[in-house]
């Protein structure tokens, strides 16, 4: 069943935003062609999706991190499964960086058993669940609820884009071993910038001077982002997808921002169905940015 009035189009299962998907282009993911030095950057909405194209961006190209004129990230990496500027992606040099919200099942077959990397960041969810609150308020495309209580029974139930939180970070854990996977948390990112840079140089198997390093780090850090128009998102926001008032992408950027906003009430609930969901997974998440 499909709500032509809901801001999400359904398709295979998942959740799309209805007004940037092409059919045609999702029928032909599944046969969409790999190549062994492809990228990918995997995210469930507001885990860290722009830090990361920010960071991966910054160390592919020495014009991006060295902040001279250079391509909108973008044209640089674009989303695979919204192809918002109709690209022909198989004519594009390699190596071929692409960001994508899909989940594990729904990613081109080609990615199985294949050596082109994947880095999936993922990040506390009663943060994502505050930080997708604010951005359904902010962003014109996506259906605004009206209270936090409200977003919250519609995230739970996996009625947003993005599908339910926990089978994206959850099928794409379990079912790791069939790709060439890399899983950051967004919190160890946030307390350890420059390590979790190195880390991800590492895996790209990109040797990077100490000076390079620390240009991406700088070009990554939450504050040199939200004063850089090229870095902060608001224009592609206003321009490309629509924004329904003024605000910030980039809103707080921090760990435990939850705290301020779910009732203990709330918070308990969550908890419930986060124990009864993420049963047996044995990823860490870090809810407290005194947390260890
Ligand atoms: P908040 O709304 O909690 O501030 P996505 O890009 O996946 O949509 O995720 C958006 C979230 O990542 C927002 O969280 C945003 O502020 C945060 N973010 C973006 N760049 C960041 C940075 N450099 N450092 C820390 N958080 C960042």
């Amino acid at each position: 069943m499909d709500d032509a009035d809901s801001c999400v189009f359904t398709f295979k299962g998942y959740n799309f935003l209805r007004s940037l998907i092409d059919v045609d282009h999702l029928e032909n993911l599944d046969d969409f062609e790999i190549r062994d030095d492809d990228v990918f950057i995997a995210t469930y909405p507001k885990s860290g999706t722009v830090w990361s194209r920010q960071i991966v961006c910054s160390i592919y190209f020495e014009d991006h991190r060295n902040k001279t004129p250079h391509q909108n990230i973008l044209d640089r990496i674009p989303f695979l499964e919204y192809n918002i500027r109709k690209m022909d992606f198989s004519k594009r040099p390699s190596p071929r960086l692409f960001s994508t919200h899909l989940p594990y099942y729904l990613v081109p077959r080609g990615l199985q058993n294949k050596k082109a990397k994947i880095i999936y960041i993922y990040r506390n969810p009663k943060d994502v669940l505050v930080s997708f609150f604010h951005f359904s308020q902010f962003v014109a495309v996506l259906e605004d609820s009206e209270s936090l209580e409200r977003f919250m029974e519609r995230f739970l139930d996996g009625k947003v884009v993005g599908s339910l939180w926990f089978d994206h970070v959850r099928g794409w854990y379990e079912h790791r071993h069939n790709f060439n996977i890399l899983f950051m948390k967004y919190e160890d990112m946030k307390k350890d910038l420059r390590g979790s840079v190195l880390k991800i140089c590492n895996f790209l198997e990109k040797k990077l001077s100490d000076e390079a390093v620390d240009a991406v780090v700088n070009m990554a850090s939450f504050q040199n982002m939200k004063s850089d128009a090229l870095a902060n998102y608001i224009k592609v926001l206003k321009e490309e997808i629509g924004t329904r008032k003024d605000g910030h992408f980039l809103r707080k950027g921090t760990i435990g921002d939850w705290k301020n906003h779910l009732t203990v009430e709330q918070s308990e609930k969550f908890d419930k169905v986060f124990q009864k969901k993420m049963k047996n997974v044995s990823l860490k998440f870090i809810w407290d940015i005194n947390e260890e």
